[in-house]
């Protein structure tokens, strides 16, 4: 069965299709398609599983497929190029549609590549990672890494549709799934207390993949990130606390390459810095601090930062990041459990004596 929830953005509003079998159903797909040129952007772990699954709906199509490397050292400029290369040379127009079929690193980048191709052209996300179908594909933020930061290049730009289909969760790895739990975590935790109790009784139903558990906590992320999307789309308020413990963990992806760790590890690790710091402001009890950590660990997810990072190495990769004013660097941590702060300073003692574990 299928359900359908909406991100309201005015004539950016686009729906979210969630529910089993959903590749299977051309209909869902073709609706959201008003042009004959159509290319579809995956990588080589995913076509051998899925690609096909996708290109029967769009035979009568002209289609081109790409299928790039795996991995989030290859989400840069490079592989944008070899996007805009292949569109140049099919002479793909400017309402060509782009169907982005894979991950987060899969939908970030061929959402900016779909943002920038002659300035814009429709695109449509079909996730196939619980990471990407509870977080990355909701909310048009699209972009690509740089060396010296993670996520430093890239465009505001909304899909025209989100497809999920929880069945191709079946395909992905242990650790991969355990990634995409921390940002599952991370909504309970940012303002829906009680949803992080649902998580806390139901972790082992959610980490065995029971379906029923997999479709819940699909349905309510999307739902509490559709709500902020749609109070805050260019984050100049409130969309900032969906980054809760990114500081922390785009410095760790960042200064141990990417890829060693994964993003939602990062994460992992991050809001447990995140609620470390928010224990020492007084905000936070130890004993949130301790049930936030068993959580991240239940599901499998690190919850102690690289030894190998030093506090001062941390602290220059953390003054990269879009949340900071001025060069200052502004963290969102947590007032309880179910409310984030809003970006704040904090004084560097403090900072440096979690970053010091
Ligand atoms: P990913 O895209 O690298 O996918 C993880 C791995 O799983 C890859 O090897 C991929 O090929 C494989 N895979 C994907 N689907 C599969 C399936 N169904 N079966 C088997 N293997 C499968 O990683 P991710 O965790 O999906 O995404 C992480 C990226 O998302 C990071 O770059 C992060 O910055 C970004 N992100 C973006 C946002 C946003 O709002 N745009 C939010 C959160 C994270
Ligand atoms: N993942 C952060 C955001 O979408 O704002």
């Amino acid at each position: 069965m299928t359900s359908m929830m909406q991100v309201e953005l005015g004539d950016r509003s686009y729906p979210i299709y969630m529910g089993a079998g959903n590749l299977d159903n051309p209909e869902l797909l073709t609706k959201h398609i008003k042009s004959k040129q159509v290319v579809v952007v995956t990588n080589e772990t995913i076509a051998p599983l899925y690609l096909d699954r996708v290109t029967k709906h769009l035979q009568g199509y002209q289609l081109e497929t790409i299928i790039l490397a795996d991995g989030e050292q290859f989400k840069t400029l490079d592989t944008l190029n070899i996007i805009f290369n292949a569109l140049l040379e099919k002479k793909f127009s400017r309402n060509a549609t782009l169907i982005a079929l894979g991950g987060g690193v899969i939908g970030d980048l061929s959402g900016f590549a779909a943002a920038c191709y002659q300035r814009g052209i429709p695109f449509i996300q079909i996730p196939t990672t619980l990471l990407s179908q509870v977080d990355s594909s909701v909310g048009g933020k699209t972009g690509v890494n740089h060396a010296l930061g993670k996520n430093m290049l890239g465009a505001f730009y909304q899909p025209q549709s989100v497809i999920i289909d929880v069945d191709v969760l079946a395909t992905l790895d242990d650790r991969q799934l355990a990634a995409g739990v921390a940002e599952v975590i991370k909504y309970g935790l940012i303002r829906d207390a009680k949803f992080f109790s649902w998580i806390e009784k139901n972790i082992e139903k959610i980490m065995a993949r029971d379906q029923s558990a997999l479709t819940y906590i699909i349905e309510q992320s999307c739902q509490n990130k559709a709500e902020i999307v749609a109070a805050d789309e260019r984050e100049s308020g409130i969309r900032a606390i969906l980054n809760l413990g990114h500081t922390f963990g785009h410095a760790i992806e960042t200064g141990m390459g990417y890829g060693k760790y994964l993003h939602g590890e990062a994460v992992a690790i991050g809001t447990c810095q995140a609620a470390e710091l928010s224990y020492e402001l007084g905000w936070l009890s130890q004993k949130d601090v301790a049930r936030i950590k068993a959580l991240f660990q239940q599901a499998g997810l690190p919850i102690t930062a690289p030894t190998s990072l030093s506090a001062e190495t941390f602290l220059q990769l953390m003054a990269v990041d879009k949340k900071n004013v001025d060069g200052d660097i502004r963290l969102i941590l947590l007032n309880k459990i179910g409310e984030a702060t809003l970006p704040i300073a904090v004084e560097k003692r403090k900072l440096l004596k979690v970053l010091n574990g």
